[in-house]
């Protein structure tokens, strides 16, 4: 369970992006945060990895509250989608990206090895797993980025724009493969037809706070409202 209680956040220029964000994710629970461009959504999910350089309020992943000496069990119970897939990758292969969290937490590699390979094919991308990933096509480097995510199993996942870059088959593939995991997820997204088929909740954020908060009917059903969003 993941609880954020009054969580500000602000950029070294003194920019206040996040403006006292309150929410729980129950155990199991996959939450949409939509909003316009600039809402803060990717800042919240940096905020609660502890990723943001001025931040007050606090974050809570399984009972333990973020602090800096808390920051690497923290980022074991949480896993982050970052929203340029640029951001995830930084190994040379394929195999080395995914295998770096196994690796980074001392497993051998033989275990190293099956957990990324079942990862790799979960995600249909086996035939990615040699691949330089520097030179992966954009929607490539989307899919194994969550791998690099997912294959740590995290019991929550924030996972900012998801599905952008993706063709219609990997989009499919995805929500096949985020709807057959038990984690609690926070998924930021300007797909609403993706916030649809995953999520029991959707969450909107404007300038940096919650401004609505329901149902996927009652948010994403009211085109009116949408606007009044700044969607
Ligand atoms: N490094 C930064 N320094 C200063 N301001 C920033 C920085 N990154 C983002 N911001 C500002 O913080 C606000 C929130 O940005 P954020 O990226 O969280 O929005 P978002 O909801 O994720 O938008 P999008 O839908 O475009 O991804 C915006 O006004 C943005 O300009
Ligand atoms: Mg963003």
């Amino acid at each position: 369970m993941l609880i954020v209680r009054n969580l500000c956040a602000s950029y070294p220029d003194g920019k206040a992006a996040i403006n006292g964000v309150s929410l729980t994710i129950d155990d199991g629970e996959r939450v949409a945060l939509i909003g316009a461009n600039g809402a803060g959504k990717s800042t919240l999910m940096r905020s609660i990895m502890g990723l943001m350089p001025a931040m007050s309020g606090s974050i809570e992943a399984d009972g333990v509250t973020l602090t800096q000496n808390t920051a690497r069990e923290i980022r074991k119970k949480v896993g982050i989608v970052f929203q340029n897939p640029d951001d995830q990758l930084f190994m040379t292969r394929v195999f080395d990206d995914v295998a770096f969290g196994p690796r980074n937490f001392g497993l051998p590699e033989d275990e190293v090895k099956e957990k990324v390979d079942s990862v790799l094919s979960q995600m249909n991308i086996v035939h990615l797993r040699d691949r330089v990933s520097d030179r992966l096509s954009s929607g490539e480097k989307r899919v194994a980025g969550i791998a690099s995510v997912l294959v740590m199993r995290p019991a929550t996942l924030l996972l900012d724009e998801p599905s952008s870059f993706l063709d219609p088959r990997a989009r499919r593939t995805l929500i096949k493969t985020l709807l057959s995991l038990p984690h609690a997820m926070l998924i930021a997204t300007h797909d609403l037809g993706f916030a649809r088929r995953l999520c029991s909740r959707v969450i909107v954020l404007q300038n940096g706070q919650i401004s609505a908060e329901g149902t996927p009917d009652e948010i994403l059903g009211d085109e009116k409202k949408l606007e009044d969003y700044g969607l």
